[in-house]
């Protein structure tokens, strides 16, 4: 039987977290909103099936506001992505942020849809912020989802 689990992460699951990190994300290190964020510092949630991780979503609380960092699937379509996201929204409504959001690059249209049906609002279009970001992170790449330009970051929000 297939069970999805979902936990906080821990200090042994940082070795696989950065390799997330570096797999997905080109090294250990997200930058958002012209901060760099390495992966070690940052809270996590993982999704498990078996015992296996299957998913992985990073967050940082500030002032009030969760910010998720990063969101990982390994396994497409089946509902991994959804619980992770409802996971973070309870983190931040019991820790009484009054605001999740989160970063996702212009070229990433499939994320996007997926926020929107998640009911996230697009609050900013950060125009050419990807300069500043590979200024701290030269491993960003030109291109991304369909070889669309990265060039802008786009901001969603929930309020809480
Ligand atoms: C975006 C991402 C995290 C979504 O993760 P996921 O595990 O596929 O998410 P879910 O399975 O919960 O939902 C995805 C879609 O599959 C659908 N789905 C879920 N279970 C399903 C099933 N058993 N059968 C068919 N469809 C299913 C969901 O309804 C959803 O569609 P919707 O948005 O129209 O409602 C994943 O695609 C990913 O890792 N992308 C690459 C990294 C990335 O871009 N991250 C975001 C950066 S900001």
């Amino acid at each position: 039987m297939i069970t999805l689990k979902i936990r906080n992460g821990n200090n042994k699951d940082q070795v696989w977290i950065r390799k997330i990190f570096r797999e997905y994300w080109g090294s250990e290190v997200i930058v958002t909103r012209g901060k760099a964020h390495q992966a070690d510092q940052l809270q996590a949630v993982i999704a498990e099936i078996n015992g296996k991780p299957v998913g992985l979503l990073t967050y940082r609380i500030e002032n009030r506001e969760c910010e998720i960092t990063s969101l990982n699937s390994l396994w497409e379509k089946h509902g991994i992505g959804t619980a992770l996201m409802k996971a973070a929204y309870h983190i931040a409504v019991t820790a009484g942020c009054k605001r999740l959001w989160l970063i996702t690059t212009n070229d990433n249209t499939p994320a996007m849809e997926f926020y929107e049906h998640r009911g996230y609002k697009k609050t900013a279009v950060h125009k050419n912020a990807i300069e500043i970001s590979r200024k701290l992170k030269p491993e960003i790449p030109k291109f991304g989802v369909n070889r669309v330009p990265i060039k802008d970051e786009i901001e969603y929000e929930m309020v809480l």
